[in-house]
């Protein structure tokens, strides 16, 4: 059984006055413990929408619909957990990296009261020995002279710490469950390597499941196992990662990686872009969310939703008219 299971997820907003938005339409995917699984797509996709419902952090408001189930650990459903459940569960067993860190941490209250606040709550931890394991922590995730560190507030911290000390509150209490929204986009390369290192360590030696939200292919190929490709709101393909790289079915998938430059291609060779964007209505409400942008549109895209199709090795994508298949590829 999967450490989670989501099934046909669904997230809508609805304004007074305006065309309702379906900002996540039937995603389905599963994650083992010790897995890493990749939610990829373009800005505007749904992937943080995705990840604030497993997380119960959308805002309860009337026009905020929520369907489908998110079964953690075989019993609850996150989706329908009420509040209080929902505040023990995150931080415990669910932990959430966010994608901007200087909004998620308070400006005002120091790094290291932050980091013993988490391990109070989760762990019952006090005094020296939650400022103890809150300066072991910093040390893990590579932030220097932790001890000076814990007394400084965030804006004294670079990005990059920044991002670090919010990782090291949501591994603080050795989640099952660790979903990084965009965990490495703010910051510089270097640092980027070093937080994918960081995360692989804390799947590899305490088995956490790791979804990890990007629209950059190269933390996908570094750091994931399946890879969920989401547009509008949609799966629209779901592999393994080696053979999503080396055979994408779906056309947006195919251009995705088109876009990305290859040090084996030749130089001067243009790279492909996708044309339009993610924010293109359509002018029919079902079909192929993507055929507006797509080359190989064909009659049927605009006709019924794309049912999902599944290959060899559990690659399943929603496309009526697939890039064609090349090599046979082992996963
Ligand atoms: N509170 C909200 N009210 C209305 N629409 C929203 C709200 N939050 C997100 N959306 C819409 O949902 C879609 C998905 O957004 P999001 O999940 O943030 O995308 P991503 O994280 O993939 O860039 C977007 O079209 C966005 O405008
Ligand atoms: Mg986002």
């Amino acid at each position: 059984m999967p450490l989670l299971d989501v099934k046909d997820l669904s997230v809508t907003f609805a304004r007074r006055g305006q065309r309702t938005v379906r900002a996540v339409d039937g995603v389905s995917f599963s994650v083992e413990a010790g897995q890493v699984v990749g939610l990829v797509g373009e800005s505007g996709c749904g992937k943080s929408v995705t990840s604030l419902a497993l997380m119960g952090l959308l805002p309860k408001q009337r026009g905020v619909t929520v369907g489908g189930s998110a079964i953690f650990a075989d019993d609850t459903d996150l989706l329908k957990t009420d509040e209080r459940t929902m505040r023990d569960i995150r931080g415990r067993d669910v932990a959430m990296i966010f994608q901007d860190p200087l909004s998620s941490l308070n400006p005002v209250v120091p790094i290291g009261v932050q980091v013993t606040e988490v391990l109070t709550r989760h762990r019952g931890m006090t005094g020296d020995a939650a400022r103890k394991e809150a300066t072991d922590l910093l040390n893990k995730v590579g932030i220097p002279d932790p001890t000076r560190r814990l007394k400084e507030y965030p804006h004294q911290l670079s990005g990059g710490m920044r991002q670090r000390a919010l990782i090291a509150m949501a591994v603080a209490c050795k989640p099952r469950l660790l979903i990084a929204d965009e965990p490495t986009t703010a910051l510089d390369v270097t640092i980027q390597a070093q937080i994918l290192e960081l995360l692989r360590g804390l799947v590899r030696e305490s088995g956490t499941a790791l979804i990890m939200i990007t629209h950059d292919l190269g933390v996908v190929a570094g750091i994931c196992d399946t890879v969920n490709v989401l547009y509008a709101g949609r799966v629209v393909e779901s592999a393994r990662r080696k053979p999503l790289f080396a055979e994408p079915r779906h056309p947006y998938t195919h251009g995705l990686l088109g876009s990305v430059p290859r040090l084996d291609s030749g130089r001067g060779e243009k790279l492909h872009a996708i044309r339009g964007s993610v924010r293109d209505v359509l002018p029919w409400p079902d079909g192929c969310a993507f055929a507006p942008r797509c080359d190989r549109q064909v009659d049927a895209c605009v006709g019924e939703p794309p049912a999902l199709v599944e290959g060899i090795h559990r690659h399943a994508y929603r496309c009526v008219n697939p890039e064609p298949a090349t090599a046979e590829v082992s996963s």
